[in-house]
């Protein structure tokens, strides 16, 4: 089991999951000893289904703050490095999903808790305005902000004041001027209507707990013709109970990502056309999947 800074309270928890597919899951056996420690306590707190959005939400950013927050990469002392190089589990995952981790500042990659690359699948053009829903460190911007150049613009959303900060320190780092990260739910975007060609997000909107939301927000920020393409987790075999109800397998992506088939239901819901997984991976309860999804031309 991979230790990881900030008590792996966030999305990375699906990986461990991931690992022991096919295994009867119980908590405990997806967890590190420390979060043994928390979930044990949560289990005498309120079960997810007992909790308000807003109760859920603060959960969420508290273990966005954490990461966001921790102190640089758990490689400093290379405890839990991979043994063949001097990247975290985390950036080994970007590295996995095709960002090119040794070209970039390890602030970029540190915080990443995605579960894909939803540029890579957003063949974005010269001049686009994107939108990245969730956008944490700010990994994703960035590369969208390359691929859209500076006749382009990426704007960030993030409702974690850590990330957001993380996020504008990176952007200045990189000296990335077509970056713009803003404060906000991605249930109410501060984005005005039909003003974007693309958007994307990374393992982000299993974590709101109203995803109609989401997908009608979407929707109106989005030019006709404009595009959604995005990576989340979904389920696709149902969870067991203790996992369901714990909020931390809630922050860590796994309690608040629904069927594949309902994921997609909503999208259409809010009015998408050509609504499509075009990949997925993992098998067992969960599955990363990347979904297109476009708004019809008048
Ligand atoms: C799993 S992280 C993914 C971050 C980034 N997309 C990446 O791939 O590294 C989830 C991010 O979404 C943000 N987030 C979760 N729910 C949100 C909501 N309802 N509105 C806005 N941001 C949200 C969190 O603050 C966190 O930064």
């Amino acid at each position: 089991m991979s230790q990881q800074s900030g008590g792996q309270q966030d999305c990375s928890l699906i990986w461990d999951v991931m690992r022991y597919i096919g295994r009867p899951i119980h908590l405990n056996i997806l967890l590190t000893k420390n979060q043994q420690r928390k979930a044990n306590r949560m289990t005498q707190d309120k079960p997810v289904s007992k909790m308000s959005d807003e109760e859920i939400k603060e959960e969420v950013k508290r273990a966005y703050a954490e990461l966001a927050t921790a102190s640089k990469g758990c490689c400093t002392d290379k405890s839990c490095c991979d043994s063949e190089s001097s990247w975290s589990p985390r950036q080994n995952r970007a590295k996995i999903f095709g960002y090119p981790v040794d070209e970039l500042p390890e602030s970029l990659t540190e915080s990443y808790a995605g579960c894909g690359n939803p540029v890579a699948l957003a063949s974005l053009k010269e001049g686009e305005v994107v939108l990245d829903l969730g956008s944490g460190a700010g990994l994703d911007a960035f590369m969208a902000a390359e691929a859209v150049g500076e006749t382009g613009k990426v704007i960030g959303v993030d409702m974690t004041p850590e990330m957001i900060q993380k996020a504008k320190d990176n952007a200045e780092t990189i000296g990335a001027k077509n970056t713009e990260f803003r404060l906000g739910e991605i249930e109410n975007l501060p984005v005005e209507d039909g003003s974007v060609d693309v958007i994307i997000s990374n393992c982000v909107i299993n974590l709101a707990p109203d995803k109609a939301k989401v997908f009608q927000e979407a929707f109106r920020v989005l030019r006709p013709g404009g595009r959604l393409m995005v990576s989340d987790m979904v389920i696709i075999k149902p969870l067991p109970e203790e996992v369901r109800e714990s909020i931390h397998s809630y922050t860590g992506c796994v309690a608040g990502a629904v069927p594949e088939a309902d994921y997609l239901d909503l999208i259409r819901e809010a009015g998408f056309e050509q609504v499509k997984i075009v990949e997925k991976s993992g098998s067992g309860y969960v599955a990363s999947a990347k979904v297109e999804a476009f708004k019809p031309k008048p």
